[in-house]
């Protein structure tokens, strides 16, 4: 950490409690997954939520995540979302203070009609979950991601995506413009692609997002870079990143109006290639993420499991204390499932202090509550049960 940034945490660390940030006081779930229904109140300080596999844990991660944008921790289809003893009906909704008033955010669908996510802002119906994003921002980490750096760039590219969320959250607009045109440029070019004025068009339109989409996941990973977060304790292991794909390298030389029209010109002299691969070859839609342990001047790929992992956490938190030097009122929540399996006891604990100091609301769960008595009323803490969550009491 440099001397600057430094500096500039420790004041910020000192006026942490006079920054107002966002954070869920109450969940209610209705019918969702194995809860018919529960009621949870958060007070602000990180929630450790324990119970036995299968207790619904991940469920809990899973109401709170589906609050913003996109499908949550898990991916899921709608229609794995309602119980599967229940009317076919669900809902999440969440209070949330954001320091200045009481929100009320809801998400679910009505048993007459199951496959409409119904989203609501205050008891306004919204337009959809990426609406969420103007108020609350999630970052994850699952074990599903476990494997991040060993399978394909999609999964590394979300991972990236979402980081780039935290810090952006246009960049989720962006995407999804992204995606439409290019979708809309494929059928086009499989009708023949005869309507040339219309593909230029929709190529420009890919080459305007794809390029603001490169653009947010460079300025991502320098946020990230000039945080360079847990270095002093080695803790977590520090990460060196690099983009990779053609517009993110572009943008290193040149600048963003050359490489849109450079990718603009791409896109146009490559339509039969395209048009026959049956999608579109080049793109911020092929990039990957590339992450070195720096230590040991290793890529992600070739460490252990373990050191995988703590690879991801330390990346995790690295970009929430870049975000909280940023953007310090940043409605970031972070939610750790099964967290503490992965850690001994000193890396629990400092994982405990940095949640401390970072301020953001959090999140955590794990199969032994023992993995999270050393933290003592500094965490609030949930056993999960028979479908139902309870605060306990550390003895
Ligand atoms: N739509 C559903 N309806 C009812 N039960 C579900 C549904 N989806 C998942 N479950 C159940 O929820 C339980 C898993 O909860 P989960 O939160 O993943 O547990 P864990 O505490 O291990 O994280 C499983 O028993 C699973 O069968
Ligand atoms: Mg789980």
């Amino acid at each position: 950490m440099s001397e600057a940034v430094a500096r500039k945490w420790d004041s910020e660390t000192q006026d942490a409690a006079a920054v107002k940030r966002a954070r869920i006081t109450r969940l209610t779930v209705t019918n969702f997954r194995s809860y018919p229904r529960a009621e949870i109140s958060f007070d602000g300080r990180p929630a450790a939520i324990s119970g036995a596999n299968g207790a619904g844990k991940t469920n809990i991660l899973e109401a709170i995540s589906l609050i913003g944008p996109g499908r949550g921790v898990r991916g899921a289809r709608l229609d794995e979302l309602p119980r599967i003893d229940g009317d076919g009906g669900w809902a999440v909704s969440a209070r949330v203070d954001d320091g200045e008033d009481e929100r009320r955010f809801g998400v679910g669908a009505a048993s007459a009609n199951p496959a409409r996510r119904i989203c609501r802002i205050d008891d306004r119906d919204a337009s959809g979950p990426g609406a969420f994003a103007e108020h609350l921002r999630f970052m994850w980490l699952t074990p599903a991601q476990d494997r991040l750096f060993m399978e394909g760039a999609g999964d590394r590219r979300k991972f990236l995506d979402r980081m780039t969320l935290a810090h952006d959250p246009a960049h989720g607009r962006r995407s999804t413009a992204y995606e439409q045109a290019m979708r809309q440029r494929q059928r086009l070019l499989e009708d023949g692609g005869r309507d040339e004025d219309w593909l230029s068009a929709v190529e420009s339109q890919m080459a305007d997002a794809g390029t603001a989409i490169a653009a947010a996941r460079r300025a991502m990973v320098s946020r990230l870079e000039a945080a360079e977060v847990t270095s002093e304790d080695n803790v977590f292991p520090d990460a060196d990143l690099a983009l990779e794909g053609d517009l993110e390298k572009a943008l290193q030389s040149e600048g963003r109006d050359a490489v849109e029209r450079d990718f603009a010109e791409t896109l146009r002299a490559r339509r039969r290639r395209d048009a026959e691969a049956g999608r579109a070859l080049t793109g911020p839609h092929r990039s990957d993420l590339l992450v070195t342990h720096r230590a040991k001047g290793r890529p992600a790929r070739l460490c252990s499991t373990g050191e995988q992992k703590a690879l991801l956490i330390g990346l995790v938190l690295a970009n929430a204390r870049a975000l909280s030097l940023s953007d310090p009122s940043a409605p970031l929540i972070l939610l750790l499932d099964e967290i503490a399996a992965h850690l001994d006891e000193g890396r629990r604990a400092a994982l405990f202090s940095i949640l401390d100091d970072l301020g953001f609301q959090a999140f955590m769960t794990g199969t032994d509550r023992s993995l999270f008595e050393a933290w003592g009323s500094r965490a609030q803490h949930f056993d999960v049960s028979d479908g139902a969550v309870h605060e306990t009491q550390l003895t």
